[in-house]
């Protein structure tokens, strides 16, 4: 948090405001959306597939008619493509193209292919935007307890995934 507001404070200064256009040169906020979108993706498993005709991938067999779920949580926690898969590092992406449009399989938060989310370029832009917003204007700290103990990150799974335990933060008005 402290890195994303040093690189808010150097693009937006004491303009409080962020734009659209901004959002390019914070390479620092955008990581620490990817990072967060590898580890809780919020549709798990995409939208389900079926296989049109039977298909063999990496010696695998899909048989015609297989309805085909697509792990995206644990792609993102698979150890042989991230390093220190469980650590939340935004850092990973700095200097890296990795996108969201579905070309880069390891990060596809969004789906990819013809059923790829047609609200991602919206999403995109307010995640950003939204983001860099309740960082501009508030002051964010974390009740005393939870402070003490660690947030509860579990996690409960369905179509889409949520926190098992919601986060309770406390903000002030800057
Ligand atoms: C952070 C925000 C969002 C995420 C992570 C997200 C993620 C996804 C994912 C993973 C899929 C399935 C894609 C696939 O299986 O390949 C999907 C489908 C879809 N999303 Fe999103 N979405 C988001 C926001 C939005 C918004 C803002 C809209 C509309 C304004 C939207 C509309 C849709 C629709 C209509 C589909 C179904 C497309 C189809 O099956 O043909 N999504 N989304």
């Amino acid at each position: 948090m402290a890195k994303a507001c040093d690189e808010l404070a150097r693009v937006i200064g004491e303009r409080k405001r962020v734009d659209e256009s901004e959002i390019d040169q914070l390479p620092y906020l955008q990581a620490i959306v990817k990072e967060t979108f590898r580890l809780h993706p919020p549709v798990p498993f995409l939208v389900p597939r079926k296989a049109n005709m039977t298909t063999r991938i990496m010696g695998y067999t899909i048989p015609k008619g297989a309805k085909v779920l697509i792990n995206v949580w644990t792609m993102g926690r698979n150890e042989n493509i991230w390093q220190e898969p469980e650590k939340f590092m935004p850092e990973r992406f700095l200097g890296r193209t990795v996108g969201f449009s579905g070309g880069d399989l390891e990060l596809i938060p969004f789906g990819a292919g013809r059923r790829i989310c047609p609200g991602m370029p919206l999403a995109i832009r307010m995640v950003h935007v939204l983001l860099a917003s309740l960082l501009i204007h508030f002051k964010w700290r974390l009740p005393d307890e939870v402070e003490r103990n660690g947030i509860d990150m579990t996690e409960r799974f369905g179509l889409t995934l949520s926190k098992a335990v919601p986060l309770c933060a406390i903000a002030t008005p800057i």
